[in-house]
């Protein structure tokens, strides 16, 4: 007889989370984690990684690794692949979850006329590039394997909606005021036809390749900000992190595993309007 919650379980799975040491990814690698997944989690921050993966460790007794690596670089993704490889004994579960907001704010946040195509090229080669260099490479794993796979990306709603420029003013976040780059939007965008495309071609190695698309997630902005934002959502409010979390564990169960090319957005009803 089908358990369906054993469909859930993602034991003796090995996932690889990108941009794990962030604000979602911590959450995302902690649900993997609790659901039976032997955790990679991939960053550029390697203290925050090996910190993080130490904690999944002791609180979910599974295996974890923190592996340094910066996603935009070809031989450093290949490198981190094989450490996890090595480590963890291959992969199932690929979560493109990291993003920059490169390494010059002001540059990142500049008004639209004024951004500079190296700033552009930087958050490109991060949002875009990088899932195109980290998928390539587990793709590439996931097929020698044979045994499938579950590849989530994380786009955001200004994936599939313009930026509303009036739930800005007076916001106060990251130290100063904020909005919505075009980058970030077109990365976001690019992302989803990435997902539509792998997930037709990979079809039949049953790697199955999905996004989520999270709404605004509460994460210290002012008073300000947060009022705007929530009156534009049917909900009335922010999303809390630990909301994005079920989304990428249904992806990347077999629990969907008649699912691929979709997009789970977790937007609270602001994209139903
Ligand atoms: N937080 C939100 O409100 C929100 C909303 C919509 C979408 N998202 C998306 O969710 C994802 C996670 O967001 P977050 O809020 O946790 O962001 P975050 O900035 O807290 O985390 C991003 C992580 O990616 C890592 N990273 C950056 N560049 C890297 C590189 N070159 N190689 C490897 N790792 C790199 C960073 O070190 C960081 O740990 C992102 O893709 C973001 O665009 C977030």
């Amino acid at each position: 007889m089908t358990s369906f919650r054993d469909k859930l379980s993602l034991a003796g799975k090995v996932a690889v989370v990108t941009g794990g040491a962030g604000i979602l990814g911590q959450k995302f690698c902690a649900g993997l984690a609790e659901f039976g997944a032997k955790v990679a989690v991939v960053d550029v921050d390697e203290t925050s990684a090996g910190t993080l993966a130490a904690r999944l460790v002791s609180d979910y007794s599974v295996e974890a690794i923190g592996v340094s690596c910066d996603i935009a670089e070809r031989e450093s993704v290949n490198a981190m692949l094989s450490k996890v490889v090595t480590a963890l004994g291959g992969v199932d579960i690929l979560h493109n979850n990291a993003a920059t907001k490169s390494s010059d704010l002001a540059a990142f946040f500049a008004p639209f006329e004024e951004v500079s195509l190296e700033n552009w090229r930087e958050v490109m080669s991060v949002n875009l590039d990088g899932a195109f260099l980290v998928s390539q490479a587990v793709g590439r794993q996931m097929i020698a394997q044979g045994r499938g796979g579950s590849i989530i990306n994380t786009s955001s709603i200004y994936g599939i909606l313009g930026a509303d420029k009036r739930i800005y003013e007076g916001s106060h976040y990251l130290g100063r005021e904020i909005n919505t780059p075009a980058v970030y939007a077109a990365s976001k965008a690019g992302l989803l036809g990435l997902t539509r495309y792998l997930s037709t071609y990979w079809a039949e190695h049953n790697i199955r390749v999905n996004a989520i698309t999270p709404g605004g997630v509460f994460s210290g902005q002012n008073d300000e900000f947060r009022t705007r934002y929530s009156a534009r959502i049917p909900m009335g409010r922010m999303a809390e992190s630990d909301e994005m979390v079920s989304a990428l564990l249904f992806l990347a169960s077999d629990a969907s595993s008649y699912i691929t090319g979709q997009n789970i957005v977790v937007d609270g009803g602001l994209s139903a309007w």
